[in-house]
C-alpha cells in the first residue's frame, strides 16, 4: 500500500496510548480517556484491531450516568500532569452519576452512534459486529433521550452546549463573545498544559478563569440541567455538536432496522430527526454568509462567523443540495486558497484567526475527516480528495500532531504541528482516509 510506513507509524501511535481498556489522546497533556476522542480512535483501530475498538467504546459507555448523560473525561487513573482533576470536577455531585468512575459533569459531541456504523462498515465480520453493537445500541439511545430531554428547554429539536470543553473546539474565538458578557473571578490555580506545550499554542489565563467559573455555577447546583439552563453564562446551539447528534440518530436509525424488532425507538428517532434537522435549517443557517453559525441562546442572538463547524453538516446530511452548494463555494473563497490548507478552523481572513492557537485557526484532522465525507456525499470529490491529501501531507511532513498550521508557507519553513504529538484521533482517521481509497 502507498504510505505503508505512514500507516504502521499510524498503528503504532494508537498501540502506545492504548491503556487499561480506553485509549488517552496523548501522553502527560490529556492522560485520562476522553468523549468524543475516544469514539474517533476506535474507527482506527477497526481497521487492524477490533477487540480493541469494541473494547474502547464499551469502557466509555460503562461510564454513563443514571439519567442516560456521558461525560466529556473519564478520570481512570490519578494523574498530576492534568489541570483540572477530578477533585475540581466533582461529578459526584450529580445524584445520578457513575459510581464506578470519576469524571467531569460536561459532555462532548455525541459522536458515539455514527461511530458504530463506522465500526459496522469496517468489519469483516458482520454478523460478530452487529451483536456487539446489539448489545450497547440501547446506552447510545438512552443518550440521545437525555440530550432532547435536558438539553432542549425550548423544546425546538436543537440541544444546547453549557461550556465551551462540551463543544470540543474550546477556545474557538466564536466564544469571545460569551467572555464578554462575563466578568468571573480571578482564580488561582497551577496550569499544566502549559507545562507540556507552548503557550502560545494553548488558551491564556483569563480565559481558563472563565472555563472555571462556569463550572462553579454548574457545581453550586449539583449539575442540575436545569438549574445549568436557567443561570449558565454560556448556553449556545453548536452547529458541530448538533450535526454530531444528527448524524448518530441516523446511524442509531441504520442500525436498529438491521437488527430489527426496535419499532418504538425507530419512530422516535425518526421524530427527532425530523425536527432538528427542520430547525437546524431554519434556526442556524445565516443566508448573508452562506453556512451555518452558533446561536446563543443565553443572549438570543447569532454569532455570525464562520469557522470549520460551520461546513460540519455536510457530514450530517443536513442542508438541501443548493445550499450545501453555495456553502462550498463560501468554504472554497475563505478557507481553500492555494496558499492555504484545508481547512482552517477559523476565517482566515477574520482578525480573530490565529494559524497557531488551537482552535482559532488550524487545521484539525477530524473537521477534516467529517468534510472528506461531506463533501464526498454531496459530489465535490475533487475537493474532498484535497482535504485528504492535504490531511496526508500535513502529517507525513510533521508527525501526528493534535493541529497543524494552514498556511502552506510555514510548513516549508519548519515544524507547522503544534499541541500534543504522537494525538490519537490524527492517527486513527489517517489509517481511515488511508483506508478510504
Ligand atoms: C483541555 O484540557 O484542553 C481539554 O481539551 C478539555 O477537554
Amino acid at each position: 500500500m502507498k504510505n505503508a510506513s505512514l500507516y504502521n507509524k499510524a498503528k503504532e501511535v494508537l498501540q502506545n496510548n492504548w491503556r487499561a481498556g480506553f485509549s488517552i489522546p496523548c501522553a502527560k497533556l490529556y492522560p485520562f480517556q476522553w468523549f468524543w476522542d475516544s469514539g474517533l480512535i476506535a474507527i482506527g483501530f477497526a481497521h487492524f484491531d477490533m477487540q480493541k475498538a469494541e473494547q474502547e467504546i464499551k469502557t466509555l459507555l460503562d461510564a454513563q450516568w443514571g439519567n442516560g448523560f456521558i461525560p466529556h473525561i473519564i478520570f481512570h487513573t490519578e494523574s498530576d500532569t492534568y489541570f483540572p482533576g477530578p477533585d475540581f470536577h466533582r461529578s459526584d455531585l450529580h445524584p445520578q452519576s457513575s459510581k464506578k468512575y470519576r469524571s467531569t459533569g460536561m459532555t462532548q459531541p455525541p459522536v458515539t452512534g455514527f461511530v458504530l456504523e463506522e465500526i459496522y462498515r469496517i468489519s469483516k465480520d458482520k454478523e460478530a459486529t452487529l451483536k456487539f453493537i446489539e448489545d450497547l445500541i440501547d446506552k447510545v439511545y438512552f443518550n440521545h433521550d437525555y440530550f432532547y430531554r435536558h438539553r432542549d428547554p425550548e423544546n425546538e429539536g436543537l440541544v444546547y452546549i453549557y461550556h465551551n470543553w462540551e463543544s470540543g473546539t474550546d477556545n474557538s474565538p466564536i466564544w469571545d463573545d460569551i467572555w464578554d458578557t462575563m466578568n468571573p473571578p480571578e482564580y488561582t490555580f497551577e496550569r499544566r498544559d502549559t507545562t507540556h506545550v507552548d503557550a502560545s499554542e494553548r488558551p491564556s489565563k483569563r480565559e481558563y478563569d472563565h472555563y472555571l467559573y462556569i463550572i462553579d455555577i454548574a457545581k453550586e447546583h449539583n449539575y442540575s440541567d436545569e438549574k445549568i439552563a436557567e443561570l449558565s453564562p454560556f448556553l449556545i446551539q453548536d452547529p458541530l455538536f448538533n450535526a454530531m447528534l444528527i448524524k448518530s440518530n441516523e446511524s442509531l436509525l441504520t442500525l436498529y432496522e438491521l437488527i430489527g424488532n426496535n419499532e418504538a425507538k425507530i419512530s422516535q428517532l425518526k421524530q427527532w430527526q425530523e425536527k432538528a434537522i427542520n430547525a437546524f435549517n431554519k434556526k442556524l443557517y445565516d443566508e448573508d454568509l452562506g453556512a451555518y453559525v452558533h446561536y446563543d441562546l443565553r443572549n438570543k442572538r447569532p454569532l455570525r462567523f464562520l469557522s470549520s463547524s460551520s461546513f460540519a453538516p455536510l457530514f450530517a446530511n443536513i442542508p438541501g443540495k443548493e445550499r450545501a452548494d453555495n456553502m462550498i463555494k463560501v468554504m472554497m473563497n475563505k478557507f481553500g486558497k492555494e496558499s492555504q490548507y484545508l481547512c482552517a478552523s477559523f476565517d482566515p481572513d477574520s482578525e480573530r484567526f490565529n494559524p497557531k492557537k488551537y482552535w482559532r485557526g488550524p487545521v484539525w484532522i477530524n473537521l477534516n475527516w467529517m468534510l472528506f465525507d461531506g463533501l464526498n456525499r454531496y459530489g465535490y470529490t475533487d475537493i474532498a480528495e484535497r482535504v485528504k491529501s492535504d490531511s496526508i501531507e500535513i502529517i507525513d511532513k510533521n508527525g501526528f500532531y493534535e493541529y497543524f498550521d494552514s498556511r502552506k508557507e510555514v510548513h516549508k519553513a519548519g515544524n507547522a504541528g503544534y499541541g500534543g504529538n504522537n494525538f490519537s484521533w490524527s492517527a486513527a482517521l489517517l489509517i481511515d482516509l488511508l483506508e478510504k481509497n
